[in-house]
């Protein structure tokens, strides 16, 4: 059976997970986080501690490296390393800029495509990261390339981060989006950008509730 998929890549903070995530569950679909696969083998890394900056150091981690993904009741994704829940420690500030690190070497990306080309295999998915829609399902059925000004994600990961109690700083925020933006935007291979055939959705003015209104206008029009 063919199953559907829907890309939704951007830039970092610019609400991908979130609405991917609510997507998902309204249409009944599979949330696959992809960014969460390359922040797991970031923290492979860090647990070996190899420069994530040089991939002789990177590439024989790979052989063997078990990464699984499972669900909450909820539809939370979870991931696991080598048997172990790693679903929190992924999310620290560290393994953000290791996992962009890591993500510019080919044979990482390469490693971890046919992971995420079985998932979209058994499942509809919802996936989101940088190069769904141009690399890993190019023949999604719907792609949506979602964005925003960096002070305004900047700004929303500030009170995310005040949320959860944590100490934070506009301004290092936004040096640290515009860096990732940066090697995201420059690596040779697989890098970020907008597939030629993704609707852009811009969501610097919109809240969250307009930005999943439009989310799903734009989906149910290519998907009745
Ligand atoms: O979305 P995120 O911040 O959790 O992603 C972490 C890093 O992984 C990001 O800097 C770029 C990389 N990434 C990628 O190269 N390709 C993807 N499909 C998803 C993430």
């Amino acid at each position: 059976m063919n199953h559907k998929s829907i890309a939704i890549d951007g830039p970092a903070g610019a609400g991908k997970s979130t609405l991917a995530r609510k997507l998902a569950e309204k249409l009944g679909f599979l949330y696959v986080d992809t960014g969460a696969i390359y922040r797991t083998v970031a923290v492979k890394v860090l647990w070996e501690k190899a420069d994530p900056a040089d991939p002789a150091q990177v590439i024989p981690l790979l052989e063997g490296l078990e990464i699984h993904i499972g669900y909450d009741s909820d539809g939370v994704q979870r991931m696991y390393l080598e048997g172990e829940d790693v679903s929190a420690a992924i999310r620290k500030h560290k393994v953000s800029g290791v996992a962009s690190q890591v993500s510019a070497i080919p044979e990482v990306r390469a490693f971890l495509l046919d992971f995420q080309r079985k998932l979209a295999r058994e499942s509809n998915v919802v996936m989101d990261g940088r190069d769904i829609g141009t690399v890993v399902l190019p023949q999604a059925d719907v792609k949506i390339f979602l964005t925003a000004a960096p002070e305004a994600r900047a700004k929303r990961r500030l009170l995310e981060l005040e949320q959860r109690g944590e100490a934070a700083d506009f301004d290092a925020i936004l040096r640290d989006i515009k860096d990732r933006d940066w090697q995201d935007e420059h690596r040779p291979i697989a890098p970020l950008k907008q597939a030629a055939d993704a609707v852009l959705l811009d969501t610097t003015h919109l809240d969250l509730g307009q930005s999943m209104n439009q989310l799903l206008f734009l989906v149910k029009e290519k998907i009745k």
